[in-house]
C-alpha cells in the first residue's frame, strides 16, 4: 500500500466537469503505486511552495544511444522517495499510431513492472511518452522493449521520431503514402535519431494532403505535404446531386436534407476565385488553384485531388523558444515521392550538411535561414530560386548578384557614368 499524501489543492482540480489527471493518478496511487502517490504529494508541495521540485542532474540514457531518455530527479527525495528519479522514455510510435492491443499490453507490462505505469499517448513529438523511471531500471526497460521490437525515439539535438498523418491507411485525400515515407525516413536515419550530433533538434512530419492533419507546416523543420500537379477530378453528376440536395451538405452534419449552396459554400470561398458554376456545370481554372482543399473538403463525393501526385516541401517551422514562432517556407513546390525517395533524401542530406556546418549551438534550421538568408540556403541545397520561395514579395528578395557574375564588377566611376546622361 502506497503512502497517500494530503492534497487539498490538487483535489480542487477533480471538481469540474472535465476529466482530471489528478483523479486518474489518484486511482493508480490508491491501487498501491508509490510513484503515483508521491508524484501527487510533490505536486501539492510545489503548489504550496510556488516552485517546482524537479531538477535535471546530469545526463541519463542507455548504452549506445545519446537520446530517448530525458532525466528528472526530485529535489525533495526524502519526502517523496517514489519519485526520487523520474526519468522519461520516449518510445518510437509506429507510423500513424496504429497498434494492436496485444502490442500495447506488451509495453504496459514492461512499464508497470519497471516504471511508474504512467504514460502519455502521445507526446507532442509523436512518441509514446513513458513518464517516471529510476536510473537502474533504464537498461532493463530498454532491453525488454527492444527484445519485443520496440525502439526509443529521438530527443536532444537529434532527429526526432518522424510522424505522419493517417494517410492512405484510411484517408481518400492522401496524395502520398505518408506511412511508408515515415517508416523509410525512420529506418534510413537511425543514426541521426539515436546519436545527437547537430546544433539542435530536427523534425520531419508528413501530411498526405494540404489539410495538414499533423500540422507539419507549423510543427516540423521539414514538412512533407502531399499535393498534385494535374487537375482536380470533377464528377459532374455528383456536383448536380449536391446542388439538387440528393447528397446532404457537410456530410449531413446539419441534417440529412441540408442542401449545399454551391455559390456561397464553394465558389465564393475559393481563395483564388478560380471556380465557376455556369449552366449546371462546374469548371476550375487549375492553373490558378492553390490546392487549398476547401472545395474538395466540402464536396468530397464530387471533387478529388488529381492523379499526378507528389509533395510540397517546406523548411524552417519552429515554436517560439528563441525569436518568434514561424511556419515553414516553401522550398520545393512539387517533388515526386516514390520509394526509395532518393531525390528527397539527397535534398535532406544537403540541407543537413549546411545546417551542421553553419548552425550555432541550439539554432534551428529556420533560424539559421533567417540569419544567413534564404539565398544562402537555396544555394547550399542547389536549387534554382523561384517566386514561390518568397515569403512576402519585395521584403525578402532572394536573388543576389555576385560581383564575379556582373560584367565589370560592382566598382564603377559614378562621375563617368553620369557623363552619359549629362544634358
Ligand atoms: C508547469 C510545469 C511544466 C510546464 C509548463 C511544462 C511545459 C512543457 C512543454 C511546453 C513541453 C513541450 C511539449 C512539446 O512541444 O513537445 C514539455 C515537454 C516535456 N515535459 Fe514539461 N512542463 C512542465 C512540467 C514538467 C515536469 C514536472 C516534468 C517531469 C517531471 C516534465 C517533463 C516533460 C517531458 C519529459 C517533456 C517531453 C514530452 C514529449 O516527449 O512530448 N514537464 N513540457
Ligand atoms: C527616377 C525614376 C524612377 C523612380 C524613382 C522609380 C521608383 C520606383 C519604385 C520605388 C518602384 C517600386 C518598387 C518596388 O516596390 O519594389 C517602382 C516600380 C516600378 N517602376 Fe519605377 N521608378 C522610376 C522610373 C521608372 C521608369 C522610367 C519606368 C518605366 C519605363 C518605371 C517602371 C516601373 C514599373 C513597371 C514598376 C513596377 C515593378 C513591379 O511591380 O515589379 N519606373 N519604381
Ligand atoms: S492530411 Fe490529408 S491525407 Fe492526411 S489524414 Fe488529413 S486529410 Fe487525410
Ligand atoms: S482547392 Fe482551393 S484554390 Fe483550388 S479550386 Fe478548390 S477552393 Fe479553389
Amino acid at each position: 500500500m502506497a503512502k497517500m499524501h494530503d492534497t487539498p489543492m490538487l483535489d480542487e482540480l477533480t471538481k469540474g466537469p472535465w476529466p482530471s489527471f489528478v483523479t486518474d493518478i489518484k486511482k493508480a496511487a490508491e491501487a498501491g503505486n508509490e510513484a503515483c502517490a508521491d508524484l501527487l504529494g510533490q505536486l501539492e508541495l510545489s503548489y504550496k511552495d510556488k516552485e517546482g521540485h524537479w531538477k535535471h542532474g546530469g545526463i541519463v540514457g542507455v548504452l549506445g544511444y545519446g537520446g530517448g531518455v530525458i532525466g528528472r530527479y526530485s529535489d525533495v527525495p526524502d519526502l517523496f522517495p517514489g519519485v526520487e528519479h523520474f526519468h522519461t522514455l520516449r518510445v518510437n510510435q509506429p507510423a500513424s499510431k496504429f497498434y494492436k492491443t496485444e502490442r500495447l499490453r506488451e509495453v504496459m507490462e514492461i512499464w508497470n513492472n519497471r516504471g511508474s505505469g504512467m504514460l502519455n499517448m502521445h507526446g507532442s513529438t509523436g512518441d509514446m511518452v513513458l513518464l517516471g523511471a529510476f536510473t537502474e531500471e533504464l537498461e532493463p526497460i530498454f532491453a525488454e522493449l527492444t527484445q519485443k521490437g520496440w525502439d526509443l525515439g529521438g530527443s536532444g539535438s537529434a532527429l526526432r521520431t518522424p510522424a505522419c498523418c493517417v494517410g492512405k491507411a484510411r484517408c481518400e485525400f492522401a496524395c502520398i503514402d505518408t506511412q511508408d515515407i515515415c517508416y523509410s525516413l525512420t529506418q534510413e536515419y537511425q543514426d541521426e535519431m539515436h546519436r545527437p550530433a547537430w546544433p539542435y533538434k530536427f523534425k520531419f512530419k508528413i501530411d498526405g494532403c494540404p489539410n495538414c492533419c499533423v500540422a507539419s507546416l507549423a510543427r516540423s523543420d521539414c514538412a512533407i505535404i502531399g499535393t498534385w500537379r494535374d487537375d482536380i477530378r470533377i464528377d459532374q453528376e455528383a456536383v448536380a446531386a449536391y446542388v439538387g440536395g440528393e447528397i446532404a451538405a457537410h456530410g449531413g452534419a446539419n441534417g440529412a436534407d441540408a442542401k449545399l449552396d454551391i455559390k456561397a459554400d464553394v465558389i465564393d470561398l475559393c481563395p483564388t476565385g478560380c471556380m465557376f458554376y455556369e449552366d449546371g456545370k462546374l469548371t476550375i481554372n487549375n492553373a490558378e488553384c492553390t490546392r487549398c482543399m476547401h472545395c474538395i473538403n466540402v464536396m468530397p463525393r464530387a471533387l478529388r485531388p488529381g492523379l499526378d501526385t507528389g509533395a510540397s516541401i517546406l523548411v524552417g517551422a519552429k515554436a517560439p523558444i528563441l525569436e518568434g514562432a514561424q511556419m515553414g517556407s516553401l522550398i520545393i513546390p512539387f517533388i515526386k515521392m516514390e520509394e526509395p525517395y532518393d531525390e528527397f533524401k539527397e535534398f535532406v542530406e544537403k540541407m543537413w550538411d549546411w545546417w551542421d556546418e553553419n548552425g550555432k549551438n541550439r539554432e534551428r534550421i529556420g533560424e539559421l535561414i533567417q540569419r544567413l538568408g534564404l539565398s544562402a540556403f537555396i544555394e547550399a541545397v542547389e536549387l534554382k530560386p523561384i517566386p514561390q520561395m518568397v515569403k512576402e514579395p519585395r521584403s525578402n528578395p532572394y536573388i543576389f548578384y555576385k560581383e564575379d557574375e556582373v560584367p565589370g564588377g560592382f566598382e564603377r566611376d559614378i562621375a563617368d557614368y553620369r557623363k552619359k546622361h549629362a544634358r
